[in-house]
């Protein structure tokens, strides 16, 4: 059928009839709010190239939690700030750590809280890198043992969910045969799968005071020219055993995220990065957009793209619009 018979625009006459044939839609329970812990009480410092986002000490993160939980979202993805680093990375083990303390409180504090625990050693270097240095480079499997024992202590803290963010070859497996051996079979792994190497993960090193101090991390985060190379990570997490993968950044990724919803039948999760947060908040701060519609634009992208879940920081924005919409 052609023009004149055929009109898009009939379609789209009326905000009740848009709504109608709107095809996909956000909803708060698909939605990740990652958090910041730190050690101390009453601690609440404003991240400075992330507007509106905070460290937080245990206390503070609980009041926070309280108000992302009146709202709808009761998935929260934790990252340590960490005081304690060495050179190996292995005091990421201690269940004395922040992110083990602050995943025990928030499970004691919300009875139906799920918490994310992300995995990585790079808050406990005092190099910033994911690992174990070995003449200058993350030497891999040495870093895998670490980890395995990292997620057993955050496990063993509360965590309901394990999140490998390293980019380590071989750590779900690991993982996951070191979670089966303690008896956690129950507990899922979800793989940072395709973390490309980026320019949008400033803003959150400067939150968790992880930038290497040497070098960068493309020896181990995928190169951003490459998508086939992602379906190949995509499939070695599925084969080695996780329960849901994910593509991280979101927006500059959104053919990746496509490409696994084609290629996977598991849980597809996308990370919506600090840097891409934090360009909308200065756009918005420069009065050049107006910004729940630029946040709502993105996350619905991301959405219709394939992805299932998405972990953003603007979570508590979105879920305050959608209720607002469906008032
Ligand atoms: C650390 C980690 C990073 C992010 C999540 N876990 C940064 C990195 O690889 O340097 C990025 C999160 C963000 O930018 O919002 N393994
Ligand atoms: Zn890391």
């Amino acid at each position: 059928m052609n023009f004149p018979q055929t009109r898009l625009r009939r379609l789209r006459q009326n905000k009740i009839l848009r709504e109608l044939v709107s095809e996909k839609k956000v909803d708060i329970k698909d939605l990740i709010y990652p958090i910041f812990v730190c050690e101390g009480n009453n601690v609440k410092k404003e991240i400075k190239s992330m507007p509106d986002q905070y460290t937080m000490s245990i206390d503070q993160a609980i009041i926070k939690c309280e108000e992302a939980f009146a709202l709808g979202i009761k998935s929260f993805l934790i990252f340590p700030v960490s005081d304690i680093k060495d050179e190996t990375g292995i005091c990421a083990v201690s269940k004395n750590n922040i992110q083990q303390k602050a995943i025990k409180k928030l499970k004691n504090e919300f009875n139906e809280i799920l918490i994310i625990a992300d995995l990585c050693n790079c808050a406990y270097t005092n190099h910033g890198h994911c690992g174990t240095l070995v003449d200058g480079d993350v030497d891999n499997d040495l870093t895998v043992k670490n980890l395995c024992n990292q997620a057993i202590s955050l496990v063993e803290s509360g965590a309901d969910i394990i999140a490998p963010s390293d980019m380590m070859d071989g750590r779900i497996k690991e993982i996951r045969k070191k979670l089966d051996s303690q008896g956690y079979v129950n507990i899922p792994i979800l793989s940072y799968s395709a973390k490309y190497s980026s320019a949008f993960y400033g803003p959150f090193r400067e939150a968790s005071e992880s930038a290497p101090k040497k070098g960068d991390r493309s020896t181990y985060q995928l190169n951003y020219c490459n998508y086939r190379e992602a379906i190949r990570e995509g499939k070695q997490d599925v084969y080695e055993g996780a329960d849901m993968i994910m593509v991280k950044p979101a927006l500059s990724y959104l053919d990746i995220i496509t490409k696994f919803r084609q290629n996977f039948n598991l849980p597809i999760v996308a990370f919506n990065v600090s840097g891409e947060y934090s360009m909308v908040k200065a756009m918005s701060k420069l009065n050049w957009g107006d910004e729940i519609n630029l946040i709502m634009e993105i996350i619905t992208s991301i959405k219709r793209a394939g992805a299932d879940i998405i972990i953003t920081y603007h979570a508590i924005e979105v879920a305050k619009q959608i209720i607002n919409e469906n008032q």
